[in-house]
C-alpha cells in the first residue's frame, strides 16, 4: 500500500523539479550571443577561412589543409562540457525521480516513447556552439577536398562525441567509410568493421561478412584491435567457421607483440596493469550479492570497488595504518606492498612505499652505527629482508627513485643473507643482463634456482627458459606450468609455443590457441581502453562506457562481453512507465538492445561465465531479443547448474520443474533442485529456498491429495490429513473461490497486480523477488488459515465444553445412568462432526462465507 502512494508522490515532486530546471535551461539558452546571428555574420570577428587559402596552396598544402588547420585551432578552444544534469546515475531518490520525470516529460509532451539513452543518434539535430559549428563547417569543406585528417576528425567527433559534438553514428560511419576507401586507413577500416559487426546506433545494418572483410584488411596492416577481433572470430566460430590455425596465426602475432612490450620495460619487465573488471561485480554480480556465481561460493570474498566489502577494505587500510604506526611490522609491510603495487581504488604510491619499506629494512640494517634491532617477534623476522628485496627492486627499476644498480645490488645482497626470494631473483636478473655487474649466466642461474625452489614464479619462468635453451623440455615445462599457475604471462607464452608446436607435449592447436589468447588478453592495454570505459562508467557516461566495452567484447574479452550485456540489460528501467500509466504502451524500441545483449551474454557464457549462461536462460524464458523458448531456457539453466556453482540456475530449474515450464512438471525433482541450490549457496539462498520449499510442499501435498498427475515429493512422508479436509477443499474449489480450474497451480500471474513492496531498485533479482513475494503471500495465507483453524478449534472446544457441562448437568439431573451412557456415545459422534464443521465449515453453513472472507482478505 505504502509504495503505491509513494510513487505518484515522488513523481509529482520530481516533475516540478524537472519543469523548474527546464525553464532555467531555456533562460540560460537565450543569452548565447551568437546563436541568433545570421550565417554571414559568424566570421565577422575572425578572418574568413578562404582568405589565406592562396598562401597555403603555394606551400603545397592543397587538399583542404588550410581549412583543417583553422578548424583544429577552433576546436582547441572548445571546452569539454560537463555531464548534462539529467544524466545522473539512476540511484538515490533524486536521481530516480529526475530520471522518471524526464521519461514522463517525453511521454506527455513529445508524443513519443521515452528517450533512449544508449547507442542512439539523437533524433533532432542539435544546435552547436559557435566555435564548434564553425569548426565543423571548415572540416566539412576540407573533407570535401578529401583531406584525410578532416575526415578522421569528423568521424571521431560523430562517433565518440569529442569536443562535445553530438553523436551521430550514421554520419560517423559515412566518414569512416569515406576515409577507409580513400587511403585504406587501418583505423578507419577497424571502425567500419566494428560498426558492421555491431550495427551500433542503427548506423548500418549488421553485416558480419563485411565486418570480417574490413577487420581482415585492417589486421593485415597491423591494426591490433582488428587482429584480435579476427583471431577471436576464428577461435569462437563467429561469422566464420571455427578455424584454429587462423586463430593461432592472429593470436600469436598479438602474443608476440605483448611479450615484446612486456620485455621492453625496466628489468623484470613492464608491469601489466589490469583494468578489465566486471562492472556487475560492484553490485555483487549480475544477479546481485550471493545469487551470482561471481560473488558466492568460492568467489564470495571478491568484492567490487563500490561493494560494501570494498569500503570495508578502505577501513582496513586505515586500521592497518594506525597499527603500523604503533609498530606492527607485518601490517606496515603489507601497507607498503599495497602502496607499491597499487590497487583498483588506490593508485601506486612509490614514495610512501619506499618510506615504509625503508623503515622496516632499517630494523636490520640501521643507518648510522646503531645496533640492529634484535627484539623482533619471531613472526616478524622475515619482514626486514623482504623489505630489502622491494627496496632493491625499486632501485633496479627506477621506481620512485633514480635507477641505481649499485644500490639495488646492496639491498639484494642484504635480502639474500636471509634467503629472501625476491632478492635472489633480482640478483639473478642483474647477472643475467649484466646490469652493474659483469654478465654471468651461470651465476644468474644459481640465483634463479634458489628463488625458484622457494616457489617464486618469475624465477621459475627464467629457470624454464634456461632449461629450454639446454634442450631439457620436460623440466622446462614443469617450471612453466608452476609459474602459469600464478597467472604469469610469459609462462603462458612458452606453454603456447610448446603446445602449438608439439614440443615436449602433444601438439594441440586448440590448447595452443587458448594459451595464445590468454597471453594476448593479459596485455590488454595494447588493444583495449578498459580504463577509459571504467572511468566513463563511473562518470555516468554510459554510452561511452558501452562503446569502450563493446570494442573489447568484439575482440573476445569475456569481461567486455559481460559488461556490454550488463549495460544493455540495465538500459531496461527497473520498473517501466507502464507500471505507472498502464495506458501508455511503450514501443518495442528496446528489442534491438535485448538482441545485442543476448548475443553478448551468449558469448560470455561460452567463455565459461555461468552467470551469463543463466542470463541466456532468462532471455529465452522471457523471450527477450529472441523467441521465447522455455526448453532452451531449461537447457541453459541445466548447463549452468551442471557447473555446480550457480545457485540461481538450480533455483530456476527447481522453479521450472515445479511449474512444468520447459521441462516436465515434477515436484520431487523441483525439491531436489531447491535443495541443491541451498547446498551450493547456503548463506544467501537460505531464505528464498526455504520459502520456495514451503510453497512446494504445499503444492506437492496438494497434488498428492488431489491425486494429481505430477510426481510428488517422495522422500518425505506426505502430511496425512483427514478426508474431510480434502473434501472441504474440493467443495471450496467447486465454489470457485480460487479461480483455478482445479489443477492447483498458483501461477505467478495470480500475484502480478500486487505492488512490489518497497520498490527498492537496487535489489537485483527481479525474478527472485516475485518468487519471494509469491511465497510470502502463500505463507501469509497459510498462516492466516492456520490461525483461523486454531481459533475455530479453540472456540469450538470451548462451546463443546460448555455444552458438555450442560449435558452432564442435565444427565445428573435426570439421574439415569443407562441413558447417560448412550448419550455419551452419541455425544462423541456429534462432537466429531461438530469439530469437522469447526475446522472447515460446511459450505451450506451461513458461517462459510464469513470464514472464506476472513481467510482471503486477511
Ligand atoms: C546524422 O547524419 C546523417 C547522415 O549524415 C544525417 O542524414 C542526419 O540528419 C544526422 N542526424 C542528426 C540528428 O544530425
Ligand atoms: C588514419 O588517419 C588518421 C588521420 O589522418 C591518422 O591520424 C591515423 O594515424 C591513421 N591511422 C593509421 C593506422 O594510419
Ligand atoms: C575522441 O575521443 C576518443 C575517446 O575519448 C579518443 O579515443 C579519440 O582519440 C578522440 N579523437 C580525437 C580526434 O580527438
Ligand atoms: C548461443 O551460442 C550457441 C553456441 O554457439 C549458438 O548455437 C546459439 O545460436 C547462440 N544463441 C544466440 C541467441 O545467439
Amino acid at each position: 500500500m505504502k509504495s503505491r502512494l509513494l510513487r505518484p508522490a515522488l513523481l509529482f515532486i520530481a516533475f516540478f523539479t524537472f519543469l523548474f530546471s527546464v525553464s532555467a535551461l531555456q533562460f540560460r539558452g537565450s543569452d548565447r550571443p551568437n546563436s541568433q546571428k545570421p550565417i554571414g555574420d559568424r566570421h565577422s570577428s575572425s578572418t574568413p577561412p578562404w582568405d589565406d587559402w592562396g598562401a597555403q596552396t603555394q606551400e603545397g598544402q592543397n587538399s583542404g589543409w588550410a581549412a583543417y588547420n583553422e578548424a583544429t585551432a577552433l576546436l582547441a578552444k572548445v571546452r569539454p562540457t560537463a555531464t548534462p544534469w539529467w544524466e545522473f546515475k539512476k540511484s538515490g531518490v533524486l536521481g530516480t525521480s529526475a530520471y522518471y520525470a524526464k521519461e514522463l516529460f517525453f511521454v506527455l509532451f513529445m508524443n513519443g516513447p521515452p528517450q533512449q539513452q544508449l547507442l542512439t543518434t539523437s533524433p533532432n539535430a542539435q544546435k552547436l556552439g559557435p566555435p564548434l559549428r564553425d569548426a565543423v563547417k571548415l572540416l566539412r569543406e576540407a573533407a570535401a577536398e578529401h583531406n584525410p585528417d578532416a575526415l578522421f576528425t569528423l568521424a571521431e567527433m560523430n562517433f565518440y562525441g569529442n569536443y562535445s559534438h553530438p553523436r551521430n553514428y550514421t554520419e560517423a560511419f559515412r566518414r569512416y567509410h569515406q576515409l577507409a576507401t580513400l587511403n585504406g586507413n587501418a583505423t578507419a577500416q577497424y571502425m567500419v568493421g566494428f560498426m558492421y559487426a555491431t550495427g551500433i546506433g542503427g548506423a548500418v545494418q549488421q553485416d558480419q561478412a563485411r565486418a570480417m572483410l574490413y577487420h581482415s584488411l585492417a589486421a593485415e596492416q597491423g591494426e591490433i584491435r582488428s587482429a584480435m577481433t579476427v583471431a577471436y572470430r576464428n577461435y569462437a566460430g563467429i561469422a566464420t567457421p571455427r578455424n584454429c590455425e587462423d586463430a593461432v596465426y592472429w593470436y600469436r602475432s598479438i602474443a608476440n607483440r605483448a611479450i615484446e612490450y612486456m620485455r621492453s620495460g625496466p628489468p623484470g619487465g613492464h608491469a601489466l596493469v589490469r583494468d578489465s573488471y566486471r562492472i556487475a561485480d560492484e553490485h555483487g554480480g549480475v544477479y546481485g550479492e550471493g545469487a551470482s556465481v561471481s560473488s558466492s561460493g568460492r568467489h564470495a570474498d571478491r568484492g567490487g570497488v563500490h561493494s560494501s566489502r570494498y569500503s570495508a577494505f578502505e577501513d582496513v587500510v586505515e586500521y592497518m595504518d594506525l597499527q603500523a604506526r604503533k609498530g606492527n611490522i607485518e601490517l606496515k609491510f603489507r601497507l607498503a606492498k599495497h602502496n607499491y603495487e597499487g590497487s583498483r581504488s588506490t593508485p601506486k604510491n612509490f614514495l610512501e612505499a619506499k618510506k615504509r619499506f625503508l623503515e622496516i629494512a632499517r630494523l636490520y640494517w640501521p643507518k648510522d652505527g646503531k645496533t640492529k634491532s634484535t627484539s623482533l617477534h619471531p613472526h616478524d623476522k622475515r619482514y626486514p629482508p623482504m623489505a630489502a628485496g622491494f627496496l632493491g627492486r625499486m632501485f633496479l627499476r627506477g621506481e620512485g627513485v633514480q635507477q641505481n644498480f649499485a644500490i639495488a645490488k646492496t639491498w639484494f645482497a642484504r635480502g639474500i643473507e636471509y634467503g629472501d626470494q625476491l632478492s635472489q631473483y633480482s640478483m639473478g636478473l642483474l647477472y643475467l643482463h649484466g646490469l652493474g655487474v659483469p654478465q654471468d649466466a651461470f651465476k644468474a642461474s644459481t640465483y634463479f634456482a634458489a628463488a625458484a625452489d622457494n616457489n617464486f614464479p618469475a624465477a621459475q619462468i627464467r629457470m624454464g627458459a634456461l632449461f629450454l635453451d639446454q634442450g631439457d623440455v620436460a623440466t622446462a615445462i614443469k617450471y612453466f606450468e608452476l609459474a602459469g599457475g600464478h597467472g604469469y604471462i610469459e609462462a603462458y607464452y612458452y606453454l603456447a609455443e610448446l603446445t602449438y608446436n608439439g614440443v615436449g607435449r602433444d601438439k594441440s592447436c586448440e590448447l595452443g590457441s587458448a594459451y595464445y589468447k590468454v597471453v594476448s588478453e593479459k596485455a590488454e592495454m595494447l588493444s583495449t581502453t578498459f580504463a577509459e570505459a571504467n572511468q566513463a562508467y563511473k562518470d555516468g557516461d554510459l554510452e561511452a562506457a558501452l562503446v569502450g566495452y563493446m570494442m573489447a567484447a568484439e575482440q573476445g574479452f569475456e569481461v567486455g562481453q559481460v559488461n556490454v550485456a550488463y549495460l544493455l540489460d540495465q538500459a531496461k528501467p527497473r520498473f517501466t512507465l507502464n507500471d505507472l500509466m498502464p495506458f501508455v504502451r511503450k514501443k518495442a524500441a528496446l528489442a534491438s538492445d535485448a538482441f545485442l545483449a543476448l548475443i553478448y551474454w551468449n558469448r560470455s557464457a561460452e567463455q565459461k561465465n555461468y552467470d551469463s549462461l543463466v542470463k541466456v536462460g532468462d532471455y529465452y524464458l522471457n523471450g527477450l531479443g529472441t523467441q521465447a523458448d522455455p526448453e532452451k531456457a531449461a537447457a541453459a539453466y541445466q548447463a549452468a547448474a551442471d557447473s555446480m556453482q550457480s545457485a540461481q540456475a538450480l533455483w530456476n530449474l527447481g522453479w521450472m520443474h515445479e511449474n512444468g515450464i520447459g521441462i516436465e512438471q515434477d515436484f520431487h525433482l523441483a525439491k531436489r533442485h531447491y535443495d541443491l541450490a541451498l547446498e551450493t549457496n547456503p548463506r544467501e539462498a537460505y531464505l528464498p529456498v526455504i520459502l520456495a520449499l514451503y510453497k512446494l510442499r504445499l503444492r506437492s501435498w496438494w497434488n498428492t491429495v488431489t491425486h494429481g498427475s505430477v510426481k510428488s515429493i517422495q522422500d518425505e512422508p506426505v502430511v496425512k490429513k483427514e478426508w474431510s479436509f480434502s473434501e472441504w477443499i474440493n467443495d471450496f474449489l467447486d465454489a470457485e473461490f480460487l479461480n483455478d480450474g482445479g489443477g492447483g497451480h498458483l501461477d505467478p500471474d495470480d500475484y502480478e497486480d500486487s505492488p512490489m513492496p518497497g520498490g527498492d531498485e537496487d535489489y537485483d533479482f527481479d525474478d527472485l523477488d516475485s518468487e519471494i513475494l509469491e511465497s510470502l503471500i502463500i505463507l501469509a495465507l497459510s498462516g492466516a488459515l492456520a490461525f483461523l483453524v486454531y481459533y475455530r478449534a479453540q472456540r469450538q472446544r470451548r462451546q463443546e465444553e460448555a455444552r458438555r457441562q450442560q449435558a452432564q448437568a442435565q444427565a445428573l439431573n435426570q439421574g439415569n445412568a443407562g441413558v447417560n451412557g448412550g448419550n455419551v456415545v452419541a455425544g462423541d459422534a456429534q462432537q466429531q462432526r461438530q469439530q469437522d464443521r469447526g475446522v472447515f465449515p460446511d459450505p451450506n453453513d451461513p458461517d462459510f462465507m464469513n470464514w472464506v472472507a476472513g481467510g482471503i482478505g486477511h
